[in-house]
């Protein structure tokens, strides 16, 4: 009988959902890490995690039992491809259980940068009612950048729209027809909308194409003023680029839910006025835990069970 370890929280959902599986048992075992999740690995058929254990090459190398392991969530940077390709085991995520809410959280972010949320709430608990130094901007009216025209990011035009604000938008893969059918400005590379923008949100993974795809002569063109969003991978602005150009006035806000680094608690970035940040709470939904959990244990049980 196939077995499956479970190496992150998973949702009450997916755990319910493998209880029920018919000719599967499961195990929970979290926080593992080194010979411990080496071992452990070598003892089940599949795994599902979130982002919290790493699978690197030392802990899958020489695995022989374990057929796959299924994310649940959008990206997969925390397990080696590489390594689980030699031991052949097949990776697999959920791509669409968390696009709503990442698009929330990134549409959260826009609108507490630019009404001062975070700040204004502080001045409070300080015992201050400081109407005047927390004057905002609204949305309708101002353009939007968006890096990235997948599920999340198209979530997030769709939000913006209803908001009243222009989308111009940068993505290879996607025809200039459509995007003239989804209202969307499409340029052919970053750089043309960056004079034309009043917020930015990148919703790409972080590779070697978009790693620092912001960075100091990208913010040297960008509109005064600009906010950025990046509520996807961590590395994908440059954060010391980013300190400049709020230190030079050239940048008006950032808000950031992923760091290059994480778990992150120090940045030079925090504090800064016109910062606010979170600690990757872009599918730290209900709803969106819920999905990805239920979807995981489907696919990785269909797999085990029908090799599907
Ligand atoms: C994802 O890749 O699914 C999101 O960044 C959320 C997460 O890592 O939990």
């Amino acid at each position: 009988m196939p077995s499956v370890i479970v190496l992150d929280d998973l949702s009450q959902e997916g755990l319910d959902l493998l209880e029920a599986a018919e000719g599967i048992t499961y195990e929970v075992r979290t926080g593992l890490k080194g010979d411990d999740l080496r071992q452990a690995l070598s003892e089940f058929d599949g795994a599902i995690c979130r982002s919290g254990v790493k699978l690197t090459p030392d802990v899958l190398d020489g695995q022989t039992r374990l057929k796959a392991v299924v994310r649940a969530g959008v990206g997969t940077d925390n397990i080696d491809k590489p390594a689980a390709t030699r031991a052949g085991i097949v990776v697999m995520n959920t791509p669409a259980g968390n696009t709503v809410s990442t698009a929330e959280h990134a549409f959260a972010l826009m609108l507490a940068m630019s009404r001062n949320v975070a700040p204004a709430y502080q001045s409070l608990l300080e015992g201050r009612w400081d109407r005047k130094k927390f004057m905002g901007t609204q949305l309708a009216g101002k353009t939007l950048g968006v890096v990235g025209l997948g599920r999340i990011g198209l979530a997030l035009v769709e939000r913006a729209q209803a908001f009243e604000m222009n989308v111009i938008g940068y993505d290879p893969f996607m025809s200039a027809e459509r995007a003239a059918e989804l209202g969307i400005e499409l340029v052919a590379e970053v750089r043309e909308m960056l004079p034309k923008i009043d917020y930015l949100s990148v919703h790409t993974p972080l590779t070697e194409e978009t790693k620092n795809l912001i960075s100091t002569a990208e913010i040297e063109i960008i509109k005064p003023g600009a906010r950025l969003v990046n509520a996807a991978r961590g590395g994908i602005y440059d954060e010391a680029a980013l300190v400049e150009g709020l230190k030079s006035g050239k940048l008006g806000g950032v808000a950031l839910d992923v760091y290059p680094e994480e778990p992150c608690t120090e940045s030079p970035l925090f504090g800064l006025p016109g910062v606010v940040c979170t600690p990757h709470l872009g599918a730290s939904t209900e709803e969106a835990q819920t999905n990805v959990a239920v979807e995981a244990v489907e696919l990785l049980t269909a797999y085990l069970t029908t090799g599907a």
